[in-house]
């Protein structure tokens, strides 16, 4: 197809009563689909499903060295599951604590602590600093944006480019003070599915910041969700902790991960990793909070996953059933919109997303339309600070949860939409 700004008056008004007599079609069909929800799909969730059968004949519910899950105790995890989620963070089991089930309430109570508190290296806790800021690369995670919003923080903006965020603005926006730091998903970005390079971490851990106690917030959920078998071998990023430590800050990281998309979401398992003394001061204040984790649920897992090993090959299956519908999503965005260079994005290896920047100005009208055919897409504007996309472009599509037939159609139907809301923009113009 013609690039739509190429096109003359004319040829976008035939266009636009062709797409209009596409849109009552589709209108007519009643359709009702939903790619707002980054949920596993059924058959993902049903390979956990003896998570739990057999424990006590398999465990009498103690761990390996014998400590009876049933009870108070191990209040920074089992053993095993310290190893496990230090062998997928590439990291020391000593670093790991083992929350319970969401890692996005790990990463809410790590902001409390140092609002409340102060970090080790603070002069006085976060709340007492007037105006305080926080980076947040964009696209990004709109549940990241809302824990730093809520908890008093100007968000900053900062474009992801396709090794992470612009990393010389960064760079100069950390010499401020007052920012004190920084989310992150280093690996298959929510939403674009970036992977961050080995370049922009070691530009990460070792920028001079202005506020000494400035903390990268490493939220590595997508570490070893791989779509394909080549990515899975090479690797994904460095790991930050000794990355930072190399650098002489030590102090500067805490990553977060959990099985939320490898055994049950929401109730599966979390972990924060830091170094040895932001995690006696963390264990401090939890231990206060809180005696233990949910053990017995650690325990269930570490019989379902043993090692690294039993994790990658779940993530083999699970890939088996989210590569089709990430190729279906991106198939239908070449074959209805190349050459009318009103889209652009990235191709994910991996992760739970793909999001698509349509002509400026045209997401809202974009989602809407969806919305009127009966497609339910993520609002516009969620994947930036405060919902406020200021091109009005990015739209995120989450394609695990519906069936591949189901997800052909509402991409057609977005791509439908995409393509009227640029035509209609185009002729205001
Ligand atoms: C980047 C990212 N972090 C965290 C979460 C939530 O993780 P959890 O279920 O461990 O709280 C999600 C869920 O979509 C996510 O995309």
């Amino acid at each position: 197809m013609k690039a739509f700004a190429e096109m003359s008056k004319e040829e976008l008004g035939s266009l636009k009563v062709e797409l209009e007599k596409k849109y009552a079609e589709y209108k007519a069909m009643n359709l009702n689909l939903n790619m707002m929800r980054g949920n596993p799909a059924p058959d993902q969730l049903a390979m956990s499903n003896d998570l739990f059968e057999g424990l006590e004949e398999k465990t009498g519910f103690k761990t390996k060295a014998g400590v009876d899950c049933r009870n108070y105790g191990l209040p920074t995890g089992l053993p095993e599951i310290k190893e496990l989620f230090a062998q997928i963070l590439d990291t020391e089991a000593d670093n790991i604590f083992v929350g319970n089930a969401s890692s996005l309430n790990m990463m809410f109570d790590t902001l409390m602590r140092a609002c409340a508190f102060g970090e080790i290296d603070s002069d006085k806790p976060w709340f007492q600093i007037e105006g305080r800021k926080w980076l947040c690369p964009t696209p990004g995670y709109d549940r990241h944006f809302k824990v730093t919003e809520k908890l008093g923080f100007e968000l900053i903006p900062v474009p992801m480019t396709s090794t992470g965020p612009d990393m010389d603005l960064v760079e100069e926006l950390v010499k401020d003070p007052k920012v004190l730091g920084m989310w992150n998903i280093p690996v298959y970005s929510n939403p674009d599915g970036i992977v961050y390079s080995v370049e922009t971490c070691e530009r990460l851990a070792k920028m001079k910041t202005g506020a000494k106690d400035f903390r990268l917030f490493w939220d590595n959920a997508y570490v070893v969700h791989h779509l394909y078998e080549d990515e899975a071998t090479h690797g994904s990023v460095p790991d930050m902790l000794g990355l930072c430590a190399k650098f002489g800050n030590a102090n500067r990281v805490y990553e977060f991960a959990s099985t939320s998309k490898i055994s049950f979401a929401g109730s599966g398992l979390a972990c924060m990793a830091c170094n040895k003394d932001n995690m006696d001061a963390a264990v401090k204040t939890i231990g206060i909070q809180a005696i233990c984790s949910n053990k017995v649920n650690q325990l269930a897992h570490s019989v379902m996953f043993p090692d690294l090993n039993a994790i990658k090959e779940r993530m083999k299956k699970h890939a088996d059933i989210l590569r089709p519908k990430f190729e279906m999503t991106i198939k239908v965005l070449h074959d209805e919109l190349d050459g009318t260079d009103i889209c652009h994005w990235h191709e994910p290896k991996g992760g739970f997303f793909v999001s698509v920047f349509v002509l400026p100005g045209t997401a809202k009208n974009t989602v809407a339309m969806c919305k009127d055919l009966g497609v339910a897409l993520t609002p516009a504007g969620a994947t930036y600070p405060y919902g406020n996309d200021p091109k009005d472009s990015n739209i995120r599509f989450a394609p695990s949860f519906p069936a591949l037939e189901d997800i052909n159609k509402a991409v057609q139907v977005f791509t439908l939409c995409a393509k009227l809301s640029a035509v209609n923009k185009l002729l205001e113009a």
